[in-house]
């Protein structure tokens, strides 16, 4: 196809050889399928800041690093050159997440490059060589829902040990390659030890696994993963094999009212936005 625009960078440089075809345009993102030499690769060419959605809301950005204090001063300033260095902080994160994941063995696309607000990174595949089916596209039985279950909730716990929370993570952001689940979609990817909406992400990210799967395997629906696993995290005894239950012994201390009330406006707030952006 015609190269796109946002591509032509990449082209000049050499990084792209050949633009074969588009593959998702999102609100996010436009997905493009590329050549890179004679390795066939995918091209996430991300939207500018005014056309995305939710995710540069601030319980994400917390506690995110930026390079230096004449950045750090230039953001929050808001001019034109800190709005330039947000985007690139905005666009390096996930490329960062994807190395840092990719480390410690968590099971997502193999970065290349984030370069002019494009990430080139491997395309997932499935048994034919097409690019994977999202898991909301895929047929489930009980037993592979069982299993898919698991080795996610297994690569949330490696995301964990290695500090990171998705913070996004759905049906929408798994691909099923072929050889299982990949884990996809983290510019909004946070940090769990310097954020203070870890918890409740971690919670809200293991609990849209555990719905999603709980319509093909209905005995997960019970399941109460998050916090056994964010105690473990807490007490410095979390480990990407740590046993876990699945069931968690009940707090009788009395109820701190306020904070529920936050919890519950901050999660109708987060929901209305993921509505919007889906
Ligand atoms: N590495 C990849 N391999 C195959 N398909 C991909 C890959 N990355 C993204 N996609 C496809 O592009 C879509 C959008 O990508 P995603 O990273 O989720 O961006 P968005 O922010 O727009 O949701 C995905 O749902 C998936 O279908
Ligand atoms: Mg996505």
């Amino acid at each position: 196809m015609k190269t796109p625009k946002r591509l032509l960078p990449l082209v000049e440089e050499g990084l792209i050889d050949e633009v074969i075809s588009q593959l998702m345009s999102g609100k996010e993102a436009t997905v493009y399928i590329v050549r890179c030499g004679d390795e066939i690769c995918c091209a996430k060419v991300y939207k500018e800041a005014n056309q995305r959605s939710f995710r540069k809301s601030a319980s994400y950005q917390e506690g995110r690093r930026v390079k230096n204090s004449r950045q750090a001063r230039a953001m929050e300033k808001g001019s034109r050159y800190g709005r330039k260095m947000q985007e690139e902080v905005w666009q390096n994160a996930e490329v960062d997440a994807l190395y840092r994941l990719s480390a410690a063995g968590v099971r997502v696309p193999r970065p290349n490059i984030c370069h002019e607000g494009v990430l080139l990174m491997e395309l997932v595949v499935d048994a034919d060589g097409n690019a994977a089916p999202r898991l909301n596209d895929v047929d489930l039985t009980e037993a592979l829902a069982l299993e898919y279950h698991e080795v996610l909730l297994r690569e949330v716990v490696r995301m964990l040990c290695a500090g990171v929370v998705h913070g996004d993570l759905s049906e929408y952001n798994i691909l099923v390659g072929v050889d299982g689940p990949v884990i996809i979609d983290l510019p909004q990817a946070i940090d769990a030890a310097g954020n203070n909406s870890a918890a409740d992400m971690l919670e809200r990210d293991v609990n849209n696994l555990r719905n999603f799967f709980a319509v093909f395997a209905p005995a997960l629906q019970a399941s109460q993963y998050s916090k056994e696993i964010w105690a473990h995290y807490k007490e410095g005894s979390l480990l990407p094999d740590v046993p876990l239950t699945g069931r968690v012994v009940l707090d009788e201390r009395p109820a701190d009212v306020d904070d529920v009330l936050l919890h519950v406006e901050r999660a109708l707030e987060e929901d209305a936005l993921r509505r919007m952006s889906y």
